[in-house]
């Protein structure tokens, strides 16, 4: 299936490794002109070798803590008229709600939710202008069903898909869309330190965390990057246009609502 993506120009976040490297690697398939954005150089450079070696058009990076106004200013220099963006972090930290000062929100609102909206407002009126854009959120499963233990991530998520909810509506009459990806479970370095997280608050050991987890999941298992990856590069599609403000859950079917 030709995606008609060939030669778009894509923004990355958080691409070097997980979900957002997931991504990357499937625009990469359809050739498409990819710049990646991490803070660790060595592995955005790693990630540019095989995001050539995938078929993309180009690969760049820039070294960058996108969650900053420096990092997203680095960004926007080196490149701004993106048809593809895909924005993406680390999320915030665990924990309830009652160990958390105003401070920790406002760094988790900050990354989470003002990081998204900021980049899509760099972006959203150019794609507006030349008829055609992708915009990607990769977000959380705890929009629809809040995950014990990450209050933060609970909270200024859902912040960020109801704003995006209303933009999207605005955007679509242009040919640019806006969605999110809600990922449940999936194998990456970042839900292994959740697991660890959980093991030294409750003593109980990762390995034995994540089999209990599993037990209880209907698909008896972790998702894979690659499989998130090819959902991105779908709703990037030419095919997808009317898929707009949508809110796409990943989770092998663990969110019991119908
Ligand atoms: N994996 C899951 O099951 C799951 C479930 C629900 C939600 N999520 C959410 O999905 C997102 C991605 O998760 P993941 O599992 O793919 O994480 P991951 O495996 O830890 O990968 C995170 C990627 O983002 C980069 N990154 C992190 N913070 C950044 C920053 N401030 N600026 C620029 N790049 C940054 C990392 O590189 P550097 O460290 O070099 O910057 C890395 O490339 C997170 O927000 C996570 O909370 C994941």
């Amino acid at each position: 299936m030709d995606l008609g993506l060939k030669n778009k120009r894509a923004l990355v976040c958080g691409a070097s490794a997980g979900l957002g490297l997931a991504c990357a690697e499937a625009l990469a398939r359809e050739g498409v002109h990819i710049l990646s954005v991490a803070r660790r150089e060595e592995l955005l450079k790693t990630t540019c070798a095989s995001l050539l070696e995938l078929g993309a058009a180009s690969a760049t990076w820039c070294s960058a803590d996108i969650t900053t106004e420096e990092g997203r200013k680095a960004v926007f220099q080196m490149q701004s008229d993106f048809d593809i963006v895909i924005t993406n972090a680390g999320g915030p930290m665990q924990g309830d709600f009652r160990g958390f000062k105003r401070e920790d929100w406002l760094k988790a609102m900050d990354a989470n939710m003002l990081t998204p909206i900021e980049i899509t407002k760099r972006v959203l009126d150019g794609m507006m202008q030349r008829g055609f854009g992708r915009i990607v959120h990769i977000t959380s499963s705890g929009v629809k069903q809040a995950v014990p233990g990450l209050d933060l991530s609970n909270g200024v998520r859902a912040g960020l898909t109801g704003f995006m909810a209303g933009l999207a509506r605005s955007a679509v009459q242009s040919g640019v869309t806006i969605n999110q990806l809600l990922p449940g479970t999936f194998d990456t370095d970042r839900l292994a330190s959740n697991f660890k997280a959980q093991s030294q608050r409750t003593g109980i050991d990762a390995q034995t965390l994540l089999t209990q987890r599993l037990q209880k999941h209907p698909a008896k298992r972790l998702g894979r990057p690659e499989e998130l990856g090819a959902m991105c590069a779908f709703l990037c599609s030419q095919y997808a246009g009317y898929i707009n403000g949508q809110n796409i859950l990943m989770d092998g079917g663990s969110y019991l609502g119908v």
